[in-house]
């Protein structure tokens, strides 16, 4: 059996909830986990003074990988800023990647296989924002650089070849943003001569915001600059059932923190009702990124029967509990294995 040793970021709100869910899954599987628990979000910032303390991110460094809840962040608090931001950002987590995959259920669209590659670390979430002329003028800078373009358009031709896809789509808005935009697009066709069996397409950010409404189905590997990306891709997660089943990987070269995309979801904390799919299809790549891809297929395939089945929570129309869902998914996974 082989053993692994993971960081649990359970967060704040529904993380705590869908975290341990997720744990309860990863055990019914044929692994040795060791897990630990790191502090992260505003109750550790209540704790502790931090939202993300020194010991979390050395646990996250040293571990094999990281699976995070949600945090919550408030609005308001000068100087505060989002903790998955600083994880990104700070352990150089640089590739955000986002799959999104039908389900047998009508929440889902039929023929949707697309997987969105996200620039994590630059663009306008470097925090570089200030206040002109005495409050009148705002200003935020947006910074592309060819070193963190090259690396993220590499990553998603990698993610293509190795999902056996044949088109990446470059998305951006360089008719416009013509330097930063420009240069993403110019690295992005620089980079594809590398892979010249894999096609590169560009497209519009809101063409593609448009195109994924009427015709899903034409997209493979999308690759976009970090704003563009986390607004696709919540936009892409309704084709197939929201943000209760959308999944992703921040990775960098040596780490990785494997996160769902929906929040903290305060409001439906502690209620029981919170959908743990999200969270257990970011263990799903996290498997994958150990090299368990096997145990990553049964563990997919768990979730696609449960929906299918639909045993699911109220967000998609069901009537189970977050426990429920588990329930489900680990006695299939029992069959599966048995
Ligand atoms: C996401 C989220 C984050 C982001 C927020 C919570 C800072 O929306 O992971 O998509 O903007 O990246
Ligand atoms: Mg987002």
């Amino acid at each position: 059996m082989n053993a692994y040793s993971i960081c649990l970021l359970p967060g704040d709100g529904i993380g705590p909830e869908v975290i341990a869910q997720t744990a309860a899954v990863l055990k019914a599987l044929p692994i040795e986990w060791h897990f630990e628990t790191g502090l992260i979000g505003f109750g550790a910032y209540q704790a502790t003074g931090t939202p993300l303390p020194e010991e979390t991110l050395e646990k996250i460094s040293r571990l094999d990988a990281a699976l995070f809840g949600a945090v919550m962040t408030p609005p308001h608090l000068a100087g505060y800023v989002s903790p998955i931001l600083r994880l990104r950002q700070g352990l150089d987590l640089y590739a955000n990647v986002r799959p999104c995959r039908s389900f047998a259920h009508p929440t889902s669209r039929p023929g949707v296989n697309l997987v969105i590659v996200r620039e994590n670390t630059e663009d306008l979430y470097t925090g570089a924002e200030r206040v002109e002329d005495g409050g009148r003028r705002a200003v935020a800078e947006r910074i592309i650089t060819r070193r963190a373009s090259e690396r993220i358009v590499r990553k998603a031709f990698h993610i293509a070849q190795q999902g056996h896809f044949r088109k990446v789509t470059v998305v951006h808005k360089a008719n416009v943003l013509r330097e930063t935009c420009g240069l993403f697009r110019q690295v992005a066709f620089e980079v594809a001569r590398e892979f010249p069996t894999i096609h590169l397409d560009e497209m519009l950010v809101d063409t593609c915001a448009m195109e994924l409404v009427r015709a899903p189905e034409q997209f493979e590997v999308l690759v976009t600059t970090n704003l563009f990306g986390d607004i696709l891709s919540d936009e892409a997660s309704m084709l197939v059932g929201g943000l209760g089943v959308a999944a992703s990987a921040n990775l960098g070269d040596r780490m990785a923190v494997f996160e769902p995309v929906h929040g903290s979801a305060p409001g439906l904390a502690g209620l029981g009702q919170a959908n743990p799919l999200a969270a257990i299809l970011s263990a799903v790549l996290m498997l994958e990124y150990l090299g368990e891809t096997g145990l990553a297929g049964r563990l997919y395939r768990a979730v696609e029967a449960c929906i299918a089945n639909n045993e699911v929570t109220a967000d998609l129309g069901g009537s189970l509990s977050t426990t429920q869902v588990t329930q489900s998914i680990i006695t299939s996974l029992n069959h599966g294995l048995g």
